[in-house]
């Protein structure tokens, strides 16, 4: 895996909720994963953003809470205030998943419990570390997704952050995902109209420049690097 790719530039092109509001301001979103040591988050030239992800909080298995380790918190917790040293108007959003085995998804996903604690926490964290959005990355799958699952988990996500944002009568919380770049992943199709109604965009994923070896060989229309 080539460590220098530390911006995933899966610049984000789609902008489903745009048909609400037709002057929808342009989003520039770079992904950052700081497990990849040697591009430290001060480097980041945040004044080219307008959105920066930072990945990846993972999952715990029993609980379906986030689960971060020593260096996650220690990541997250300086990541916002160091990319708005350079651009105080960059937004900040923490991304979910990356690493996280997708049958630990499958199963939070699956159950409303878990899905509760699930949300409840990805908020909490979220606020924790001056983050201002949630993204999902849960698109590596080679197994197939459940997308009624994932229909309930948005509404409920969703309901929570503005349940959330009005009780603490602090900005709500921006909620977006990482997709495929076709509505359909292996042979399902994504809960569009949910996403429609309870992201605020999604993330399109047209390559894998990570491991080419392991993902399709196949790129699409918006892989315009
Ligand atoms: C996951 O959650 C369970 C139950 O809360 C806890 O006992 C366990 O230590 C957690 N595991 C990790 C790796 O944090
Ligand atoms: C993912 O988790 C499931 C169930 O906990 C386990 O059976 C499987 O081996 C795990 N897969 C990987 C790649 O770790
Ligand atoms: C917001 O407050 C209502 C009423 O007290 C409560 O039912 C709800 O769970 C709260 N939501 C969140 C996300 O804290
Ligand atoms: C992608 O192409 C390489 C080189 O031709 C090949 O070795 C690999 O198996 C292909 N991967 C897939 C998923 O088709």
């Amino acid at each position: 895996m080539s460590k220098r790719i530390i911006f995933i530039l899966y610049i984000l092109l789609i902008f489903l909720k745009s048909q609400r509001s037709k002057a929808q301001p342009w989003v520039r979103v770079g992904y950052f994963w700081y497990e990849q040591e040697e591009f430290p988050i001060s480097n980041i030239d945040s004044s080219l953003f307008t959105h920066l992800v930072c990945g990846y909080a993972d999952l715990n298995s029993t609980s379906y809470e986030l689960s971060l380790s020593d260096s996650d918190r220690l990541h997250f917790s300086i990541f916002t205030k160091t990319v708005k040293k350079k651009n105080p108007s960059v937004t900040t959003l923490l991304s979910i998943g990356g690493n996280t085995n997708t049958s630990v998804f499958s199963s939070m996903a699956s159950d409303s419990f878990y899905r509760k604690s699930f949300i409840d926490s990805s908020i909490k964290t979220a606020r924790y570390f001056g983050f201002e959005g949630l993204d999902l990355w849960w698109v590596n799958s080679d197994s197939s997704y459940d997308m009624s699952d994932l229909d309930f988990l948005f509404e409920e996500w969703q309901d929570a952050i503005t349940s959330e944002a009005r009780n603490s009568t602090r900005s709500k919380l921006i909620l977006t995902a990482a997709v495929n770049y076709a509505p359909r992943i292996h042979s399902d199709n994504y809960p569009v109209e949910s996403i429609q109604r309870h992201l605020d965009w999604v993330h399109v994923r047209h390559c894998d420049d990570l491991m080419p070896d392991i993902w399709t060989n196949f790129t699409a229309a918006p892989m315009a690097l």
